[in-house]
């Protein structure tokens, strides 16, 4: 066969959450290109392939992105059955787009495989659905990270109008929460850390708006990546999630009398 790149998401974590072509696909690959975020248990199924980490660790350099580019460029041309594995979906916020668009003008012929974002993984496994009749039929994910990225995205919403997913947004959450209350949320909207959603240490914070500045001062965040989600439905983390909690605000209680879980 010729050389071939898959753009490959490994879901949140846990290897039983990947699709059946993601674990066919890099169970045949002959090099693996992936990301900090994708877990050990998934990389142990590119049992036939060199394997390199080209993503950010803390305190390290990454591969940057140009050199990404080449490095699936040439192995392809080599004739090598190459797999870029991202964590969740390649096209959320993981530069899948960038890379399929370097292939593509290199003539190098590549597929997408979706996989399973922590933006809608995170929420469910700490039972926290992103929609639901009659409280929010509709939600907006965007990047913590970046202020100037999620302003007009959530300032143009009218407050509460649906349930937002903030990635990469720990280290930023104090200005999202202050953000959302000064554009007129309420300041007692349940808000959510999910933590390590999949893996072995999965832990939620449950409070409100008002507390997710302190969400998690004790104990330490450590290095799990973490999503953030602020809308009424977090309410029913404490009646449908089956996650340990480090911090669960009363608002869980008062929400399986109120959505009439008991
Ligand atoms: C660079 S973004 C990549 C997102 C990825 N492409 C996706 O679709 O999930 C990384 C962010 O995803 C979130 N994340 C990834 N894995 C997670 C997990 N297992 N639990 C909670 N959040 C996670 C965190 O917000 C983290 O900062």
């Amino acid at each position: 066969m010729k050389g071939f790149v898959w753009l490959v998401g490994a879901g949140p974590g846990d290897p039983d959450l990947l699709t059946r072509k993601a674990a066919r696909v890099i169970e045949e690959a002959e090099l693996v290109l992936y990301d900090a975020l994708v877990s050990n248990e998934t990389l142990d199924l590119a049992r036939r392939a060199q394997r390199f980490s080209v993503g950010k660790r803390a305190g390290k350099k990454s591969v940057d992105q140009e050199t990404i580019h080449a490095l699936m460029i040439r192995a392809a041309r080599r004739g090598k059955r190459v797999v870029r594995l991202k964590g969740g979906d390649p096209f959320v916020f993981g530069r899948g787009g960038e890379e399929g668009l370097a292939l593509a003008r290199a003539g190098v012929p590549f597929e997408v495989v979706p996989g399973v974002s922590s933006a809608v993984a995170a929420p469910a496994l700490a039972g926290i659905p992103l929609t639901h009749r009659g409280v929010a039929s509709a939600f907006v994910v965007v990047s913590g990270h970046d202020p100037a990225a999620y302003r007009p995205v959530l300032g143009g919403m009218a407050p509460a109008s649906a349930t937002v997913v903030a990635l990469m947004g720990l280290a930023g959450r104090r200005g999202l929460a202050a953000f959302l209350i000064d554009r007129g949320w309420s300041a007692a909207t349940p808000a959510a850390v999910v933590l390590g959603a999949s893996r072995e240490e999965a832990r939620v914070w449950t409070g409100t708006l008002a507390d997710l500045p302190d969400a998690l001062a004790s104990p330490p965040i450590d290095d799990l990546p973490g999503t953030i989600v602020v809308g009424e439905v977090v309410s029913l983390a404490g009646v449908l999630g089956q996650m340990p909690f480090v911090h669960a605000r009363p608002v869980a209680a008062r929400a399986a009398v109120r959505f009439g879980a008991q």
